[in-house]
């Protein structure tokens, strides 16, 4: 799928978990549009095939890790001189039914979803502040809604970022900041193990998953100047399944 609705020329956008799945696509749909993509992700070789293939600037790090949060940024804005809009994607999955989920499961997962979209959203602050102008997109899901088995660390690390995006939003609006989420629903590693049969159940009234590419243009349009009166909400990209 092509993209050339919207002209991101002379934008710099940053999105984590870019070497595979959505975050690729996002970052593939960015680079169309004309912008400067800088692609954080933790699996190096991934990273760099998927950035030399699209044409974007590979960053290393751990989302997790402060100094590798803030290392990114610094790079990004001494490379590029800007940095106008950030897409926290990155995720891991420990699945398992609550009472054999470890510390480690939950606190893992909470470290990178959660803790990755704070730590980079806080990051990028004085520079959306100096623009006085940003763009944060971050990525829930249906768990944090309505809740899902196996998935309690995941489901309070995703309800967590759409209390952490509302209440980013309403402290960043006066600098002409809009911090919004996005549940997706695609076909990506992250599903590729669910049977067949579940997809139906799992995807609503339009019945398959998302190509990636299509959860890229809903990520574009919240990233846009267009889009510059909405801020703190979830867009569902899900098929319907969340109505
Ligand atoms: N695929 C779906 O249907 C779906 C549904 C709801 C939410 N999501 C969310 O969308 C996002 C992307 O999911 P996906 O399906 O593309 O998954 P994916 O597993 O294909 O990609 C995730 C990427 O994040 C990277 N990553 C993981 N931990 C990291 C860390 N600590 N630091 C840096 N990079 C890290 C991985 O290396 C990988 O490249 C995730 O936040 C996920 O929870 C996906």
């Amino acid at each position: 799928m092509s993209n050339i609705t919207f002209d991101f020329t002379g934008r710099t956008v940053l999105v984590t978990g870019a070497a595979r799945g959505i975050g690729l696509e996002v970052a593939r749909s960015f680079r169309v549009a004309g912008a400067d993509v800088v692609m954080v992700d933790f699996d190096a070789a991934e990273l760099q095939a998927a950035a030399d293939e699209i044409g974007g600037f590979a960053a290393q790090a751990d989302v997790s890790k402060t100094d590798d949060v803030e290392r990114v940024v610094a790079a990004t804005i001494e490379k590029f001189g800007r940095l106008d809009v950030l897409v926290n994607n990155a995720g891991i999955l420990r699945d398992k039914v609550l009472w054999k989920m470890s510390d480690d499961d939950f606190e893992q997962v909470l470290a990178v979803h959660a803790g990755g979209t704070f730590r980079f959203t806080r990051a990028v602050v004085p520079q959306f502040r100096a623009q006085q102008y940003g763009r944060v997109i971050n990525v829930t899901s249906y768990t944090g809604m309505h809740g899902n088995r196996g998935q309690a660390n995941y489901g309070t690390a995703k309800a967590g970022i759409i209390g952490f995006t509302k209440t980013a939003a309403k402290e960043l609006a006066a600098f002409g900041v809009t911090v919004n989420c996005i549940s997706p629903n695609a076909a990506t590693r992250m599903t590729a193990s669910i049977p067949e049969e579940k997809i139906a159940e799992l995807s609503g009234p339009i019945a398959r998953f998302a190509d990636p590419a299509e959860i890229a243009a809903s990520v574009e349009f919240l990233a846009s100047e267009e889009a510059g009166y909405i801020t703190g909400v979830v867009l569902a990209v899900d098929g319907g399944v969340s109505m």
